[in-house]
């Protein structure tokens, strides 16, 4: 059956109907007998199962003989957003020789041009002496080399890559060929600021701009308070270490949110009960949160998801009537506004994160925040391997180093003082994004209540519930026209960790926005033509899948 000659062989983009053939392929492929060349990895079908389902948004391309696949190409890498996609190339042990690997990443790499891409990226082992010559051959250049694993077990991995030119662009092709769905925006001080702290020697955490920062980040809250760390997750666990939240409490959390925020509560030994989202903020439901209390609540946790802030007033109230503390996890929240206070100033204690698709970022980083200072002396305490504050190398408790570097401080003052920039540029694209869809049946875009200033950390849209495809089909079909788009979170409820202890809770609202959310482009740097761009291609899909 294959021996027919080239030929014969058809190229194209394989779908979620070829699942199975392309699982049999990879596992066969993969195979240390079959592989000539040295492969650190075998694959399992279980293997390549999950291959394929975690990169959803990858393409496939199969060389098809006979109806079955010979040999694949696949174009990977964007789901992360702002890394050079790569390519990789498998061809069945069986007809190598024949021209087929050639044809197909020449068949591929016009793909990927198709998608305005310019430059690809694959990684080669020196062994495998016929890849290394095709990919020389069609003008891939040799970027570096890596030896990798050890004697006669190892190979050296080449990693090469080539401009391609775009070739047959679509007539409405995304303006810097890839939108992605947030990268940071370092329109400030930031190189200065670093180069200061290289220049002066202090990179680690100790250094003017921790303090300076953490300083400007408090009068920005409008809090007394606060203290950097290394993530939005330690600060929660700083958060509730602080508050004395350990084994045997619980802390009612919302279920549809970002995991750090059950897992924060589970690293202090204590228990996250979820409660539902409130349908008009996608936030924790303040009517739901009585029937969660029981005798050993402590907390609730709130979130102020993807920029909107939460209904704090009925929540606070529920708080005040059952002794409970409230946190706020405002990791995605900065400059958010509820009855024109800022986020940070309205629990407890509050936390952010910094992490690089946030509204501001430092690469890494954290922040607690609080008006509090015994709190904040707690979490000082801890933040710092629980030593004294006045006896040096004497630790009454166990702690943490939960510190923030100088370096990250730096970019993290440079990005705050531009954060009037950054809030106006989201509001601005948010703004289009209302003009532009915001009157589309069933379409739900980012809310935001008359008493709230929505931060527009993520621009979303839950889609209308009675299109001819799913939500992923639609993010898929985004990707295709080179619009990189995010899933709503999984609700905690759903997750291995959390599903057994949430067995049975019924969390209608959450489900339904999980389901049908996605994030749409959201970074500062995006231009008026590319959001024009992402509002056509989502309008161009939603109007070909109506019922
Ligand atoms: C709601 C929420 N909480 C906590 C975090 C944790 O922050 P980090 O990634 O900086 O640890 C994130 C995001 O990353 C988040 O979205």
């Amino acid at each position: 059956m294959l021996k027919a000659d080239d030929q014969s062989v058809t190229y194209r983009e394989l779908g979620p109907a070829d699942e199975s053939a392309l699982i049999e392929f990879l596992v066969r492929n993969n195979d240390p007998a079959t592989t000539r060349h040295f492969n650190p990895f075998p694959m399992t079908a279980k293997g390549a199962a999950a291959v394929i389902r975690t990169m959803p948004l990858d393409h496939y391309y199969g060389g098809i003989l006979a109806g079955q696949i010979v040999a694949i190409g696949m174009l990977r890498g964007w789901s992360e957003g702002y890394s050079i996609p790569s390519f990789g190339l498998i061809v069945d042990a069986r007809i190598r020789g024949r021209g087929i690997g050639r044809a197909l990443t020449r068949f591929t790499l016009d793909r990927a041009a198709d998608f305005g891409v310019d430059t690809i990226r694959l990684s080669v082992y020196a062994s495998n002496k016929q890849a290394l010559a095709l990919y020389r051959s069609l003008e891939f250049e040799e970027q570096s080399r890596a030896t990798i694993g050890e004697g006669a077990q190892s190979d050296e991995k080449i990693i090469m890559t080539k401009s391609i030119a775009a070739v047959n662009l679509p007539a409405n092709t995304p303006p810097r060929g890839f939108i992605p769905v947030a990268t940071p925006a370092l329109v400030g001080k930031e190189r200065e600021y670093v180069l200061d702290c290289l220049d002066s020697n202090w990179i680690s955490s100790n250094g003017k701009y921790i303090g300076r920062f953490e300083t400007s980040f408090a009068e920005f809250c409008g809090v007394q308070h606060s203290l950097a760390c290394c993530n939005g997750t330690v600060a929660l666990h700083l958060a509730l270490l602080g508050l004395g939240i350990g084994p045997g409490d619980e802390v009612l959390v919302p279920t549809l949110t970002y995991i750090a925020s059950a897992n924060a509560v589970t690293y202090c030994g204590a228990k996250p009960v979820f409660v539902d989202s409130e349908p008009d903020t996608w936030n924790i439901e303040p009517a739901a949160l009585e029937a969660a209390i029981g005798p050993r609540t402590k907390a609730i946790l709130v979130v102020h998801l993807y920029g909107h802030p939460a209904n704090m007033d009925p929540i606070l109230a529920v708080a005040r009537n059952h002794g409970l503390a409230v946190v706020e996890d405002a990791a995605e929240a900065h400059g958010a506004e509820y009855k024109g206070k800022r986020v940070g100033s309205l629990g407890d204690v509050a936390t952010f994160s910094f992490y690089g698709n946030k509204v501001i970022t430092t690469g890494e980083g954290g922040m607690v925040a609080t008006n509090d200072p015994a709190l904040a002396e707690r979490m000082l305490v801890l933040r710092g391997q629980g030593q004294d504050l006045k006896r040096r190398y004497w630790f009454p408790i166990v702690g943490y180093n939960y510190r923030m570097t100088n370096i990250e401080a730096a970019i993290g003052l440079a990005q705050l003082e531009k954060i009037d920039w950054h809030l106006s540029r989201r509001r601005q694209h948010a703004k289009q994004y209302q003009a532009r869809l915001g009157n589309q049946p069933g379409l739900v875009l980012s809310p935001e209540r008359p008493w709230a200033r929505n931060a527009y950390w993520m621009n979303c849209a839950v889609l209308p519930t009675d299109l001819t495809v799913t939500r992923d089909e639609v993010m898929q079909q985004l990707q295709l026209r080179g619009v990189e788009t995010r899933p709503f979170f999984y609700p905690m409820h759903v997750l291995p960790p959390y599903k057994p202890a949430a067995q049975n809770g019924k969390f209608p609202v959450a489900d339904r926005l999980a389901a049908w959310g996605l994030n749409l482009p959201s970074s500062a740097l995006l231009t008026e033509n590319e959001i024009d761009y992402v509002c056509d291609s989502l309008l161009e899909i939603l109007n070909g899948s109506r019922t």
